[in-house]
């Protein structure tokens, strides 16, 4: 994963690359750092941990220099040290990189037998040592050139030069990296989000090719090196988001704004005189579509899950889902009927973004369901729905997840009338339900007593199940990993139907397993998988908004939900969840906005 920043400017660009920095967290906070050019001299500063503790060393031996590069690190090869930090710098030269070089090994080997040493673990000393070398013979433009050839895997590159320090070189393949302009100041970064707060104007630079940054000129380059011009994206203004209120983390605080994100996204969708699904400009006609796949990774995967039962059953049309990393090396047979769905909360998922680009090779049309609007995601699909979350900050995806789900619902509703598949009637039914999730959602948070004692249950167990039915199963794998990747603790989430097929052998005395079971088609039969647990020792949570079956000696902790509309109990029953996780965290003292080995945007396959 890895956040790159670059600035070259006319004043000392250090604290400019701190709050960049900061703002990039989000790609990785296993090590920081930053280099700048002073008097012919590269000065590195790292640490292992957060941007905090860069700061510190920085405040203590303050760094200056008008041109400078920074990196926030998502270890993948090398632990995550002092060390193997970026920058990565000879005494010519300074390299930040996020992606993989696939060949490093065998790159370094070939160094290795030149007599050249590493100091480092990482695949990114190699690019450093390989310019180094070239620079002997080349100009910086054409050694960098020449070298890429050399790389195989993904990068976007950020780099600075002793001998020539006015001038900072950008390149990428795979991974993102967008240019920024403004007076006497230009910038290059990972995404345009860590630019925002400097200018608005941003270039994209795509696959292989390369820039030149001074502090008053930006050249761009094309694969051949041949000199080009770049459209400039005039981008939406820095939104303040460092503010986390009276909330302890940010996690909270997007858990307590869902019934807003909901309201926001609802409003934007339906017409609220006319009561109508205000969705147009569809790549392909709604009554042409063949089949709709869905794609996505994590909890944006979860939602395509859960959109694939509303779609099933709201149209005719046929469903097929898929995880970004096994869609994007998977034999598929491409058809221009088809309509290819990408979720991703923050558009820049490599996984999801390589997929949609096999898509756009095979010429097929392409929807991005997103929260970033700007990202790489939203730029190259030929539909753009938002679901107008705001900024999510906290790894553990909440609010996207719903922002995700309404916008898929309201999909399906859409293709569903224009297909006339639907009786008027109940499209209209399910409008006015729709219009009533804000505060549904904002009622279920009220409920949170309960699941802080419900947390308490968590604290000495050996592990966790999560089980549903139907829409309710990939709610289950949503609740197992928000609890997982919060509170360390394994959780598994399966269609209650399976566990007589292997995973009732994990049932032990004691072991927590939340049912979920709103009552819907599947609600019969998710009790009689219930009390299949029960009769081997399991505790059960049992999640329903069915009050009759609460009570019950054999159920540890029953919890209500208020429902509006069966298709729309995934959302209502997500929040209880998410709660859970929450609280066994906080109770588990976890680090709950950047749980431990993960990011909040995965950007490296
Ligand atoms: O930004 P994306 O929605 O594409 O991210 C996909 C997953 O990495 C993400 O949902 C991940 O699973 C979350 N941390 C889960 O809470």
């Amino acid at each position: 994963m890895c956040g790159i920043i670059g600035i070259a400017s006319n004043k000392p660009v250090s604290i400019n690359i701190i709050n960049s920095l900061k703002k990039l967290e989000y790609r990785g906070y296993d090590s920081a750092g930053l280099a700048t050019l002073i008097n012919n001299f590269i000065n590195e500063k790292k640490c292992s941990g957060r941007v905090d503790e860069l700061e510190k060393i920085l405040f203590k031996s303050p760094s200056d220099g008008n041109i400078g590069i920074g990196h926030v690190r998502w270890a993948t090869h090398g632990v995550p040290n002092v060390v193997n930090a970026h920058p990565h710098s000879s005494k010519n030269v300074s390299v930040v990189h996020n992606g993989i070089i696939e060949n490093s090994d065998e790159l370094k080997k070939e160094l290795e037998l030149k007599g050249i040493k590493f100091k480092s673990q990482t695949d990114t000393e190699v690019i450093t040592l390989l310019i180094t070398e070239a620079l002997k013979n080349s100009e910086p433009l054409v050694a960098v050139f020449s070298i890429l050839k050399k790389l195989k895997g993904s990068f976007a590159l950020g780099i600075i030069f002793k001998d020539f320090p006015d001038i900072i070189i950008g390149a990428r393949r795979g991974s993102p990296l967008a240019v920024g302009f403004s007076n006497n100041e230009n910038y290059l970064g990972s995404d345009s989000y860590a630019l925002k707060s400097m200018t608005n104007k941003i270039s994209y630079l795509d696959d292989g090719e390369l820039c030149i940054l001074t502090e008053n000129s930006v050249s761009f380059y094309d694969s051949n090196l041949k000199k080009i011009n770049k459209k400039i994206h005039i981008v939406s203004k820095d939104e303040n988001i460092s503010d986390k209120g009276d909330y302890k983390n940010f996690m909270s605080k997007e858990i307590f704004e869902q019934p807003i994100t909901a309201k926001k996204c609802v409003n934007e969708y339906i017409d609220s005189i006319k009561k109508d699904i205000n969705i147009y400009n569809f790549p392909l006609e709604p009554k042409k579509i063949k089949k709709i796949i869905l794609i996505g990774c994590g909890t944006a995967y979860h939602s395509c899950l859960v959109a694939k039962y509303w779609f099933e059953e709201l149209t005719k049309i046929d469903i097929e889902i898929d995880i970004a990393s096994e869609f994007r090396y998977r034999n598929i047979k491409f058809n221009s009927n088809n309509l290819y769905i990408f979720v991703s909360q923050s558009g820049e998922t490599a996984d999801t973004a390589a997929a949609l680009d096999i898509c756009k090779k095979n010429n097929v049309k392409t929807c991005a369901v997103v929260n970033t609007i700007e990202s790489t995601i939203a730029r190259n699909s030929d539909w753009v729905l938002p679901i107008h979350a705001g900024p999510e900050i906290g790894v553990a995806s909440t609010k996207a997840f719903i922002g995700q789900l309404i916008v898929l619902y309201i999909l399906s509703l859409k293709f569903s009338s224009m297909r006339e598949e639907i009786d008027k009637k109940i499209y209209y039914q399910k409008i006015k339900n729709l219009e009533k999730l804000p505060n549904s959602i904002k009622n279920t948070l009220l409920l949170e007593p309960d699941l802080q004692l419900m947390a308490k249950e968590f604290l000495d167990a050996r592990g966790s199940m999560f089980l549903g039915r139907g829409c309710s199963f990939p709610i289950a794998l949503e609740g197992a990993l928000k609890l997982k990747e919060l509170s360390y603790l394994h959780a598994e989430g399966y269609p209650a139907g399976e566990m007589k097929h292997g995973p009732l052998a994990l049932i032990e005395e004691g072991l927590p397993v939340i049912v979920i079971a709103p009552k819907d088609k599947y609600f019969e039969k998710t009790l009689s998988n219930m009390q299949e647990v029960i009769a081997r020792g399991g505790k059960i949570f049992f999640f329903t908004d069915n009050k009759k079956e609460l009570i019950s000696e054999n159920i540890r902790f029953g919890l209500r939900i208020t429902n509006i509309d069966n298709f729309l109990s995934p959302i209502l029953m997500t929040i209880p969840l998410q709660l859970l996780a929450y609280h066994v965290a906080l109770l588990k003292n976890c680090d709950i906005d950047k749980p431990r080995n993960l990011a909040k945007s995965v950007t490296v396959e």
